[in-house]
């Protein structure tokens, strides 16, 4: 009798499909957002045929991810109409929600709600009004953290989601560089408090998570109170989770070359533990375009800060962004960047073609670059960094890395886990997942490595 109504509630239950675009922080917020629905009787499936429930994480940063929002939801029309019998409730969320607001439910009316990302905690709150017809918009700014308000993961989800996992510990932006819609999407820079990363870190490594990589938009911004005299920086804030037993791996992205301070680099020399690879987005070789950009720092400070860092940790590989053909860019600036990428050698990196973002001073400059310089400049600057990457990789040949053990292979006996900077590596290995091993690399391919365990 009891399994039978077990199966019953089973099946009523309702279902959610979120589906994320984007950023690592969406991807967390996600994840906080299905830890929330769960405790409201809400199970997170991966097909969006099964959900009573969409929500559509969304993304502004560029032109073509806003698109993809308006397709999708054309598509998610014709399904409802030809397959649902049982009603749907569809919710924009994330930064096209904050950005364009009631602007969505106009263009595409199956929308029922529409939430900015500083409204998450009082997503429950809002289904319940949905239910009852009631189309709701809340795109309200936090005052405070609105993570706080919301139920940590359980183990279960924990264990699901793996051995890696994100904690956002600062949110928003407070710099304005001219291309980014961060500030208006994402709101000011907000800190969260040390008490609840130190709470959310040990939750994670209880549940069995092994890294953690700390998020912020601007993440070496963060800054804290503690019980000590004087407020923290982040590398106050890594010297702290280090302390948290069981923990084997931090990181943190992104970061912004103006942030990184004395603290954070002698974490780089002090912490074995902090990871040997650093996100650090130039954007631009070009002082020029780097004062347009309003970026505030040099092609030179860039590159003295790498020296600085290098100096401490000589075993750092670089990552990085690359914005070209922001207005007014020339070949000449254009050539500056790829000087740079020649001096500094990135072990990865993103490259963007820049894209006007309605409200952001970049796209009311009037000296917009056209698309087929865009193109040229772009299909340049990606040759350059995938010959470093390949580079890169090749360097490690031969070597012994430590690598978490993250998911079984696609062969028995196989497994697969993260280099220190993040290349996947496939392995003979009978060790657990959450192992650290010590690892031969005996080859690299395109964006992975083969190893060998030295156990
Ligand atoms: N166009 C192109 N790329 C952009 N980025 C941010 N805004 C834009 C834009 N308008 C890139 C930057 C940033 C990364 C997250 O996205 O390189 O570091
Ligand atoms: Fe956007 Fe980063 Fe500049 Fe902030 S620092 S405005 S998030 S690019």
């Amino acid at each position: 009798m009891e399994i039978k109504i077990k199966a019953q509630e089973k099946n009523n239950q309702r279902k959610v499909y979120i589906k994320t675009y984007g950023c690592q922080m969406n991807v967390y917020d996600s994840q906080r957002i299905s830890d929330s629905l769960s405790v409201e009787g809400y199970i997170t499936v991966n097909s969006i045929k099964e959900a009573d429930l969409i929500l559509l994480n969304t993304c502004y940063i560029r032109e073509k991810a806003a698109e993809k929002l308006y397709s999708d939801l054309g598509r998610l029309r014709i399904m409802r109409a030809k397959y649902k019998q049982t009603p749907l409730t569809i919710g924009v969320i994330g930064c096209i929600a904050q950005a364009e607001g009631e602007e969505i439910i106009r263009r595409s009316p199956i929308v029922d709600l529409v939430i900015g990302p500083q409204s998450y905690h009082c997503l429950p709150y809002i289904l319940k009004k949905v239910e009852k017809g009631t189309k709701i918009i809340e795109t309200d700014y936090a005052l405070e953290d609105k993570y706080m308000r919301m139920p940590l993961p359980k183990k279960e989800a924990i264990r699901h989601r793996g051995v890696s996992a994100f904690l956002t510990v600062q949110e928003g932006c407070d710099k304005f560089c001219t291309f980014c819609v961060v500030p208006y999407t994402r709101g000011v820079e907000v800190s969260r408090s040390v008490e609840q990363i130190v709470l959310e870190a040990e939750n994670l490594v209880d549940g069995g998570v092994r890294e953690i990589t700390l998020l912020g938009q601007n993440v070496n911004a963060w800054h804290g109170n503690s019980s000590s005299t004087h407020e923290w920086r982040l590398g106050d804030l890594l010297f702290r989770l280090a302390k948290v037993k069981g923990l084997k791996r931090l990181r943190y992205t992104t970061s912004h070359p103006r942030d990184m301070d004395d603290t954070l680099i002698a974490a780089h020399r002090d912490l074995p533990m902090l990871m040997p690879y650093l996100h650090l987005p130039v954007q631009t070789g070009s002082n020029r375009i780097l004062r347009a950009m309003n970026r505030r720092y040099t092609a030179l400070d860039y590159q003295k800060l790498i020296e600085r860092i290098r100096a401490v940790q000589p075993n750092i590989a670089l990552s990085g962004d690359f914005i070209v053909g922001f207005p007014g860019e020339t070949d000449a600036d254009f050539e500056k960047t790829l000087k740079l990428v020649q001096d500094v050698f990135y072990a990865s990196a993103y490259s963007f073609k820049y894209s006007p973002r309605h409200g952001t001073p970049g796209a009311d400059m009037s000296n917009q670059i056209d698309e087929q310089t865009k193109d040229e400049r772009l299909q340049r600057l990606q040759v350059l960094l995938g010959k470093q990457q390949q580079l890169f990789l090749q360097s490690k040949i031969g070597t012994v890395i430590d690598v978490l053990i993250e998911k079984p292979g696609r062969n028995e006996e196989q497994m697969v886990g993260r280099s220190p900077w993040l290349t996947p590596v496939v392995l003979k290995t009978k060790a657990p997942i959450g192992t650290m091993l010590d690892v031969v690399i005996e080859e690299a391919k395109q964006n992975s490595f083969v190893g060998r365990s030295q156990e």
